[in-house]
Order: C-alpha cells, then structure tokens, then sequence
C-alpha cells in the first residue's frame, strides 16, 4: 500500500482540518508529518467547532489510529490543551494517538527567542505565529535540539538546563525582558510533559512502513501550505519546515516511491496571514467582504487574513511541486453573491511584459493579469450533487481545472463535514 498525502496549495488555512477529518473513514491511519502549534485545523460536525494545532484531524474516529510524526514540533503545554479540550468532549486519545520520539519538543525559550527576534525585527518581522516554531527547528538543524524520545532518559534535564542556557545567551543580545514569562511558562511545560509521558511513544517510521506493508490505509496531514514552504514559499515570509510533499518523506520516515496520492487543496480565492508579498492580495470592499462571508479569520491568533483573488501562476507552481494527483476546492461557497470573480493568470513585471513564472523575489511593482468570470447568486451550501451547482460556479472549477490540468475531484461549499460534495 502506499501513502496518501493532503497538503495546502496556498498560504496555509486553506481547509487541511475539514477535509482531512472527511476523508478519515477511508483510511487505517492518520499522520501529521510537520509544523507545530502554529498551525490551526478547524473541523465542524455535530454543531461542534474544534480546532486542532499539533493532534491530527482524525483523532475524531475515535477506532483511527493518529500519529504525529517526526516532522513535527510539539509544544507540551499547547499538546496539554489540546488534549484536555478532546477529554472534556468525551474522547480518550491516549488510545488511539501516538508520538515520533524523534519529534522535537518546542522550549518556553525557543517561544521567548521568537517573540525577541520578531520584536527586534520591527516592519520587517515575517508576523509569525509566536509559538516558538522557527527557532525550534533552528535547533534541530543546528543539532542541539530536545527530542520527545528525551523525556525518558536519566540527563533529560541536564540536556534541558544546557540548551536553555544557550538560549538565555542568545537572548541577551535582543531588548526583550523574559524572566517573568520565563518562570510561568517553564513550570507549565514540566507539568505538561508528565502527560506527554502516559502517550505512546513509538518509532513511528517502522510503525507507519509496517502499516503500509500490511496494507493499511494511512493518510498524511500537512500544515500550513506550500507558498509557507521553508525552500520554496516566499522566503523569507514563510515558516521554517518543508510543508510540500517530500517533508512528508523526511516526517513520517517514507520512501518516495511510496508515496500514492496527492491531495492539493486550495480556497476558490486566496488568503495570507503575517506578512510578505500576496500578489492578488485586495485592499478594497471586495478583500473586506472576502474576510467577512469567509470569516477569515486565523485559526491559531484570531488576527485578521488577508484576501484576495485566486492565483494561478502560483497554483501551478504548487501543483507542480508537490505533484499533485488530484485537486480539492474549499470555500466555493464564499463566492456567492460576488457580481464579478477573478482569476490572475499572470503578472505584468513592466509595460510591456508578462510572466506565469512564479519568481524568485514577488515585487511590490508585480501586477496581477485577471481573468474575469461571471459571479452567480444562489446560496449553494446544501447541495449534495455536483451537476446541480449554479453553472457559473461549474465553469470557473473548468477554466481552473484546463488550466492547471488536474481534476478537482472534491469540492467543499461549508465548513461542515456534510457540506462537500465528491465527484
Ligand atoms: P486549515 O488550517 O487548512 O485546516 O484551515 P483553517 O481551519 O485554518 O481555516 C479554514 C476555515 O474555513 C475554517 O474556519 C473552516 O471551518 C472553514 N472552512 C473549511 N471549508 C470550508 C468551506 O468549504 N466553506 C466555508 N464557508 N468554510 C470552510
Ligand atoms: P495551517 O496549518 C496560515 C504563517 C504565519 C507567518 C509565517 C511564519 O493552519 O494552515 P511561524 O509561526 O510558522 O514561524 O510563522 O507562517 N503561518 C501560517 N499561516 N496557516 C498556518 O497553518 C500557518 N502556520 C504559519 O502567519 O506568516
Ligand atoms: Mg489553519
């Protein structure tokens, strides 16, 4: 069997927690394979709103095995909450959730260093989400990072005192006073890593490579989206581990010839939150009536998204990336009611020329090319069946699908799990 993979086309939150959470009953395994407590996946069902940061979105099919992967950065107070949260509705995760001992454990002063360097980088702070993420995985490629296989071992504090004080070094070259929020956080962390301990923790590679030579169905969780993507997202605005496909080779402990399919998912427009460029980013009614209908809003630090048009030059580079095998479309229902959609195909870099290339450096001058469409008026959140959608909203999935030539197999018209509709 081979490893089906869901990641975000976008700038993250592109709807991963919904539809991962819909396509669960069709596999054995659910795994995230990077990111951390930066991320924030929303699933609905039952008049219920959850939101998951580290656990993946399976851990609701409570008979479905979830595993968070090697990949991954956990933060055992944000984990704590989280598990709490799912207590309180009646699940047990300590049955059917696991953990890569080869996760690396965010520090409360890896969470401190981010807040620091943000600060110090004033206008040009990348409006990262504060959770600690880049410098963690900082750590990890620097060598000295904490891994959750640690916890267990007699020096674990020794190896914690050691890194903290590096960090208490570093943190001496930033304006940025930390002793109070220091001693909070790290007796919360303590506390929370003594319920990290009642989880299992596995080598979750030979787990999830057995599984597969068993043919069990695992699906792959990506966080944030490609255009985050730490080589090929617009860097330096992007977060710091690989979000496309081959991060779930290097998360999860895959072989790329195992990987099956590829589930790109990307919101029929598009939004951002934090900075750096977004070329069809609109500063008008029609990005505020974006936020609005869409409730665009982060999952994760409840700031404001940024809207826009959707962008094709930048699908394509996503899909190209990732390889993606089939396509699945969020938030068509968003659309409704606007006269006019449209679609940038490509940028004009000056007067006189144009490029679908998605570049090395997005300038501010870049202008995207539209597209325009024909809006259409029906509220189509309780359809059920493709063919009875308006016809406006069927040619623009067909322009899309011509063009990147890749079929759009689902398409999603609400938060909740009932609200998608399968081709
Ligand atoms: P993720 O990070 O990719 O899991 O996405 P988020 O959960 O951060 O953001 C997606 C938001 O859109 C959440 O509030 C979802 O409940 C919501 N959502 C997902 N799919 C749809 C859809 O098809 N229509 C609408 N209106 N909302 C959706
Ligand atoms: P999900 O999985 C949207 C953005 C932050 C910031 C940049 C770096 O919910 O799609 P970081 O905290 O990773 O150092 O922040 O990346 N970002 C996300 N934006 N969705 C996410 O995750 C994100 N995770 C990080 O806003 O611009
Ligand atoms: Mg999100």
């Amino acid at each position: 069997m081979k490893i089906d993979v869901l990641l975000g086309l976008q700038w993250g939150d592109e709807g991963k927690g919904k539809v991962v959470d819909v396509l669960t009953p069709g596999y054995n395994v659910i795994a995230r394979f990077q990111g951390g407590p930066n991320a924030g996946h929303s699933l609905e069902f039952e008049n219920r709103k959850q939101i998951l940061h580290t656990i993946p979105s399976g851990i609701f099919h409570s008979e479905k095995i979830n595993i968070i992967g090697n990949g991954v950065v956990i933060d055992p107070v944000i984990f704590e909450e989280e598990i709490k949260d799912l207590k309180n509705h009646g699940l047990n995760p300590q049955k059917n959730l696991s953990i890569s001992k080869r996760a690396h454990l965010i520090l409360p002063t890896h969470r401190i260093l981010d807040a620091a360097s943000e600060k110090a980088k004033g206008k040009t702070k990348i409006g990262s989400t504060l959770k600690g993420i880049g410098p963690t995985y900082m750590d990890k490629t620097g060598r000295n990072g904490l891994r959750i296989g640690d916890i267990s071992q007699s020096d674990f504090n020794n190896k914690y005192d050691f890194l903290k004080k590096k960090h208490i070094s570093l943190l001496s070259q930033y304006d940025y006073s930390y002793k109070e929020e220091l001693n909070k956080l790290e007796k919360l962390w303590f506390d929370s890593i003594e319920l990290v301990k009642q989880f299992q923790i596995i080598d979750s590679e030979y787990l999830i490579n057995q599984y597969l030579n068993n043919n069990k169905s695992v699906l792959a969780e990506g966080a944030q989206g490609t255009l985050l993507d730490i080589d090929f997202g617009s860097y330096p605005y992007v977060t710091s581990s690989n979000t496309v496909c081959a991060g779930a080779c290097t998360g999860l402990g895959v072989p790329p010839g195992k990987i099956g399919e590829v589930y790109g998912i990307f919101k029929a427009y598009c939004t951002r939150v934090g900075s750096g460029p977004f070329p069809t980013e609109l500063d008008d009614q029609t990005g505020k009536d974006l936020r609005k209908k869409g409730k665009e809003f982060g999952a994760t630090t409840g700031r404001p998204r940024r809207c826009g048009w959707l962008d094709l030059v930048a699908l394509k580079y996503s899909i190209m990336l990732n390889g993606v095998t089939q396509l699945i479309m969020t938030k068509a229902d968003v659309l409704t009611g606007f006269e006019i959609i449209k679609i940038c195909t490509s940028y004009k870099e000056n007067t006189e020329t144009t490029t679908t290339h998605f570049p090395f450096q997005i300038e501010s001058g870049m202008i995207p090319v539209y597209k325009k469409f024909k809006g259409w008026s029906e509220n189509i959140s309780q359809i059920e069946n493709y063919d009875t959608l308006p016809g406006e909203l069927k040619q623009y999935i067909d322009y899309i699908e011509n063009e990147v030539k890749v079929p759009i197999k689902i398409v999603s018209v609400g938060p909740d799990r009932k609200t998608t509709i399968f081709r």
